[in-house]
């Protein structure tokens, strides 16, 4: 585990400088995905794999300054980024992995994770992991600004259904780790679950 943990980490930090350059026209659909998150202003909300903090400004717009966020990721060069592009204004950035999660019970309102949870070693954990730190009724979002097909295809892959991603694996997982699935939509432009936590 600790050996993947380092090739993740790795592979991310290579990536880091420029990242945002690489998708400079998502940030429409990263607002339209923190919107089904539902956030007021005072609410809290994580960003869990934030990489160089794209949503977090999103976030901090959903919960106001009253509000709380977080970013964490596993890669310091990718908070290193985050913070280069100013983004530590918008929210706390924590180095810690997702499965490992530095916060209470139930103290957070809402958790947004993009392009995180097919890297997850053991995606049921994580997904416990994050029901753990979200109060009961509070909304998870995992997302991608393409959808999975389009992203297979622009890999050259083809398209996995033993993929977390897909619905018939994700739905169970969701469920076994305490979380309902509420909207599923895996289209050319983004791919976004959200689930909403059992309210016991
Ligand atoms: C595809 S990038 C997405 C970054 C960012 N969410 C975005 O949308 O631009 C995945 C990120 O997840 C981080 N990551 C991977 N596994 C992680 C883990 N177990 N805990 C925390 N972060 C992790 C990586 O370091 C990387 O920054």
């Amino acid at each position: 585990m600790e050996t993947e943990r380092e090739r993740l980490r790795e592979f991310f930090a290579a990536k880091a400088v420029g990242w945002e350059k690489r998708f400079p026209d998502d940030d429409p659909a990263y607002a339209a995905a923190v919107a089904e998150l539902r956030l007021r202003p005072g609410r809290s909300a994580l960003d869990a794999g934030c990489g160089t903090g794209r949503a977090l400004p999103r976030l901090r717009d959903a919960v106001g300054p009253a509000g709380a966020v977080i970013g964490i990721d596993l890669t310091p060069e990718m908070l290193h980024e985050a913070t280069a592009l100013g983004r530590h204004r918008a929210g706390a950035l924590i180095e810690a992995d997702s499965g490992r999660l530095p916060l209470r019970d139930a103290c957070l309102d809402a958790v947004f994770a993009a392009g995180l949870v097919h890297h997850l070693p053991d995606a049921a954990a994580g997904l416990r992991e994050f029901a753990r730190v979200t109060r009961p009724g509070g909304r998870l979002a995992l997302f991608h600004p393409i959808g999975r097909a389009a992203l297979a295809a622009r890999r050259g892959h083809a398209l996995r259904e033993d993929d977390v991603r897909a619905e018939p694996t994700l739905v169970p997982l969701l469920a076994g780790a305490g979380w309902e699935l509420t909207v599923y939509d895996d289209s050319e432009d983004r791919y976004l679950a959200v689930a909403t936590r059992a309210l016991s």
